[in-house]
Order: structure tokens, then sequence, then C-alpha cells
């Protein structure tokens, strides 16, 4: 009924009156959501699932759906943190079908391809890659061994129909300017023209900082940067990056703790490096108290529920990071009493056990004190 009626009064309403009207960050739950379930439709969406992931399905189908309707076509793709690639084949396949997409662009996806989980950790979390009849379990084990994942990646992508749009390079974004890196740095060649950002590899406040020194003064106006881990607990330095540089990004999509904004102008190296600190300790507490403060304001502008959530969430991490335990638990637990946030109860308990890390290691919290006869604070995740 209700889409009956909202069908009927867009057909109503003048097209330039309605870009006016769609040209609102309030939409972006509304867009996110459209292309996640345009992507769940299309044909062979299994064969996204295939391949154990750390995002959630709707993420994956949002990008199939934004690669196939809404990418230009025009020049490459950046992948940051690509893991086994199952965000990797959601991209691809979404490009393969897009009809304005240029011969020459190529799927070019960045990262460690090694020392995220231990040998056992990989094997166990590929292993429906065997269950599922796509490698041997011998295979399996010998593309697991010593840390690497790049040969597992290729395995994997090499001999699809989308194969030859992907380019890997086994690099590192540092964790901290003097830190020595494994591999290629993330320097994009002379000329190369990027088109649309994909990011789920930027897992400390310096290795944000190194990703967008080196690709945002890369990129036109309107280019699409779509942030996996904007909305995550811990990784608070994502929307640091997006709020600390002004009028530079335009949000139009989100689902799930993925958010997708546009770029709206230049940016220069020297103006990322102004706007970003080196690191948190350089931020201070009270720019980390004011920076979140005001994406919380903004949440609450565009009735974004999840983006309040997200904000205290990222405050209590900044706070746990610069050594404010007290004001970290302090702000956890009046969310995790406060029956409003119910709903986000499993993602606030996993925060108040860890509300986030360092590049050495995570930063971990004292168990909440439960009385006797009251409710546990923490849900079970
Ligand atoms: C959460 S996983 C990505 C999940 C993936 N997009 C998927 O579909 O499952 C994060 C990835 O970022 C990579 N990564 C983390 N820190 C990095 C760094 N400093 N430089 C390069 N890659 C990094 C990890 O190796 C890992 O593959």
């Amino acid at each position: 009924m209700t889409s009956k009626w909202l069908k009927e009064s867009l057909r109503l309403i003048q097209e330039d009156e309605l870009s006016r009207i769609l040209d609102n960050p309030s939409l972006a739950p509304l867009v996110g959501s459209a292309l996640a379930a345009t992507g769940r439709g299309v044909p062979n969406f299994d064969s996204l699932l295939a391949i154990p992931s750390e995002t959630t399905i709707d993420e994956r189908a949002l990008l199939r759906a934004f690669f196939e309707k809404m990418w230009s076509g025009r020049g490459h793709v950046l992948e940051i943190g690509p893991f086994m690639g199952g965000t990797t084949r959601a991209i691809a396949t979404g490009m393969m079908a897009n009809p304005n997409r240029s011969g020459d662009s190529k799927l070019c996806t960045f990262d460690r391809f090694g020392h995220y989980k231990a040998d056992d950790g990989l094997y166990d979390f590929a292993y429906s890659l065997v269950e599922t009849g796509q490698l041997q379990e011998d295979e399996l084990r010998r593309l697991c061994q010593g840390g690497s994942f790049l040969d597992l990646f290729h395995a994997i992508h090499d001999d699809t129909d989308y194969g030859d749009l992907i380019v890997t390079t086994a690099g590192e974004l540092r964790d901290a300017p003097a830190a020595v890196v494994q591999g290629d740095t993330l320097e994009l060649p002379e000329g190369f023209v990027c088109d649309a950002v994909f990011i789920d590899g930027c897992k400390s406040w310096y290795g944000t900082k190194e990703f967008a020194m080196n690709v945002l003064p890369h990129l036109n106006p309107g280019c699409p940067l779509i942030f996996q881990d904007y909305g995550w607990h811990t990784t608070f330095w994502v929307s640091a990056l997006i709020h600390l540089i002004p009028n530079a990004f335009e949000l139009f999509a989100n689902i799930d703790m993925t958010y997708a904004f546009r770029l709206t102008r230049p940016l220069t190296v020297d103006e990322v490096d102004r706007c970003f600190p080196d690191s948190v300790e350089d931020m201070g507490i009270n720019r980390t108290i004011g920076l979140f403060t005001e994406t919380e304001r903004l949440a609450v502008e565009r009735s974004d529920v999840r983006g309040i959530v997200s904000s205290r969430l990222h405050l209590a991490a900044g706070l746990a990071y610069l050594g404010s335990t007290a004001d970290c638990i302090g702000i956890l637990d009046t969310m995790l009493a406060n029956p409003v946030y119910r709903q986000f109860h499993g993602q606030i308990g996993v925060a108040r056990r860890q509300p986030t890390y360092r590049p050495d290691g995570g930063i971990f919290l004292s168990e909440p004190i439960v009385e006797k006869n009251d409710l546990p604070l923490t849900a079970p995740v």
C-alpha cells in the first residue's frame, strides 16, 4: 500500500523537483536498501555467497548492484582489503554486467594478503570452499600455509569469467609514519584514472591517513568512496577521515556498516595532511569529543539511528584509545542500560569488551558488574 502511494507521488513530482528532493542524505538508507534488494535479485547471486567473507550479504548485494547500475564504467576501480575476495567478486560481477564498462577498466585490489589470520584460522575460515566443492581439502591446506592468502585468492578468482578484470597488489598501508613496509606501498601509478573506491583495509589511524594521502588527491569530484567499516565500532578513524576534511564527502547510500560517499571537490596531499593528524594522540581528547559529537548531530539530523549509535561507540573507542577508560565505560554502560538501543545491544556488548584496537593489539575493558537478579548488561553476540 505504502509503496503504491509512494510510486504515485513520485510520478507526480517534476524531474527537477525530484532531483532536489532526492539530493538529501536522509535518503541514504533508502538508496542503500534499494541497491541491496536489487543486488539480491540478480541471477547467480548465490555465487557471491560462495566465498567466505567478513561482510554481510546485504553489503555484498549493494556492491553488486552499485557496480552494475551506478558506476560510470569509465576508469579503474580500486579495492583496499579484499581478504579472500567476497567483496571483490561482488564488485567484479557488477562491473561485468555494467553496459558502460570500458574495455580497459580493471579492478585493482590491494591487500597485505597475509598476516591477517593464523594458518589454522585461515583454513577454518575458508573451509566452506571445500564443503561446497570449490577446492580439495589438501589443496586448501597447502594454500593456507605460511600466512599468505595471495595464492588462495588467485585459486578462487583467476579461473572465473571476471578473472581478467582483477589486478592484485600485495602491499601494506603503514600503521605509523616510521613503520617498515612489507611488499609494495599504496601508490597509484601516473595517469591511473580511478572512478570508484571500495575500502575495507583501513585498520589503523595512520593506515587511514596513508590511504587518504595516496588516493584522495588522485580522484575527481563525484568519485564514489564506499567504506565498509564506517559504521563498525572499533574503526573510528574511518568516520574521523570523512568528517575532519570539511565539505569533501557527501553521503548517498548506506546499509549495515557500509556507508557510501561521493567526493564533492578536489583534494590535495597538503590539505589531507593538515586536516587529518598523524595519530589519535595528536588529535587529543577535546577534538575527539568535538568530532564525534558532531557526527552524532549529523546522524540525528538525517534520522540515522545506527549512525547515532556508531557515533557514540566511536567516541567511546577514541576515549579508550586515549586512556580515558572510565569515560569510555560510562558511555557504553549508559547505552546498555537504555532500552532505546536494545536493537544494537549485541554490538554495544562487543564494544563493552573491546571498544577498539591499536596496531599492536586489542584494547580490552574490565567485565561489566552484573548485580544479582539484574538483567545482564551485555546481550549475546
Ligand atoms: C575485514 S578484511 C576484508 C574483508 C573482505 N572485504 C571480505 O569481503 O571478506 C580486512 C583486510 O584488510 C587487510 N589489511 C589490514 N590491514 C592492512 C594494512 N595495513 N595494509 C594492507 N592491508 C591490510 C587484511 O589483510 C584483510 O584482508
